[in-house]
């Protein structure tokens, strides 16, 4: 049974569905994971933290969600079908995939270390497919599921001292609309959202340009500031917040989503298109 809170999307709509989300006890993810249980799916959240999934946990027990943890780095191929099968085992299937884990940091190209290229690509591309390649068999197997991978927008044009991320984001889009096509028939549909600045503690701490980059720090201190960044840099005139994407991530999720697959689904407030960055 769905817990009694307040939402769009009706009580019970993804009663009985299982879903992992990894990177889901913070941010973002914390907030796709919240709604996700509020709508009734069992939710498993993944993290390498295990101080960022007690907290998790016990706030959607709280609020009467049904929730599990696993720790996990989605760039180790093994463990992660090693989480997965033991998902399909203990709770007998598994509907939804959301690939959120992220890494990212201000870096420029030129001296970027290969082990530092190599963590953000792994956990952002690689993690991204290591999940999805995990989840393939349960899936096909059950009749269909869901796949939604967090994208971005600073790939869309140039954006310096993210080469990593932009690389690796670029190829989450890739693999989206090719996991898309090629897994249609087991009625997979794979899917991704491309979020826009949201002030997590995460995205606050890997947005700040190292001093002297000459890139502007969006997230800077003070909330003024801020405020005045939202009404010229953003047309909808405000920051995001992780259930602006939670929102899309439940409608994918969910029946409403039926024919929908291969698509990324940009939610920033109109902001790339005003100004080409995310
Ligand atoms: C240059 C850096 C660096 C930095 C780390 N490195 N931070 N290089 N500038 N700021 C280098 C290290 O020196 C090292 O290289 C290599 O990267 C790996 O670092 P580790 O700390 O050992 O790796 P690890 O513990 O695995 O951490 C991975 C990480 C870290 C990506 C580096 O930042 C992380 O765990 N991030 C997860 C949380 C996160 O970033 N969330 C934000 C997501 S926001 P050497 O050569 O020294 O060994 C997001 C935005 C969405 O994605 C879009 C919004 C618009």
């Amino acid at each position: 049974m769905s817990p009694d809170v307040s939402s769009i999307f009706r009580p019970g709509l993804l009663d009985g569905q299982v879903a992992l989300v990894t990177g889901g006890g913070t941010g973002i993810g914390l907030g796709i994971s919240t709604l996700l249980a509020d709508l009734g799916a069992h939710v498993v959240i993944a993290s390498r933290k295990p101080e960022h999934l007690a907290g998790a946990e016990a706030g959607i027990r709280a609020r009467g969600g049904a929730v599990s943890t696993v720790a996990l780095d989605v760039r180790q191929p093994e463990a992660v079908k090693a989480a997965v099968d033991g998902i399909a085992q203990r709770l007998g299937r598994l509907d939804v995939l959301v690939n959120n884990a992220a890494g990212n940091f201000y870096a420029p190209s030129a001296t970027l270390s290969a082990n530092a290229w190599k963590s953000v690509v792994e956990i952002d591309l690689y993690g991204t497919f290591h999940c999805s390649q995990a989840v393939y068999p349960v899936m096909a197997a059950q009749g269909g599921g869901r796949i939604i991978s967090t994208s971005m927008t600073l790939h869309y044009r140039g954006w310096p001292l993210m080469a990593h991320a932009t690389a690796a984001k670029a190829g989450v889009d890739a693999l989206t609309r090719t996991l898309a096509v090629e897994w249609a028939p087991q009625r997979i549909r794979v899917n991704a959202i491309a979020p826009g600045p949201i002030p997590t503690e995460g995205v606050r701490k890997a947005f700040t340009p190292p001093a002297d980059s000459g890139v502007p720090d969006v997230f800077a201190a003070a909330e003024a500031k801020m405020a005045e960044y939202a009404r010229k840099g953003i047309p909808l005139g405000r920051w995001g917040t992780p259930e602006d994407i939670a929102n899309m991530v439940a409608f994918l999720a969910s029946p409403a989503g039926d024919w929908i697959t291969g698509a990324i689904f940009v939610i920033d407030g109109g902001e790339w298109l005003a100004k080409g960055g995310g």
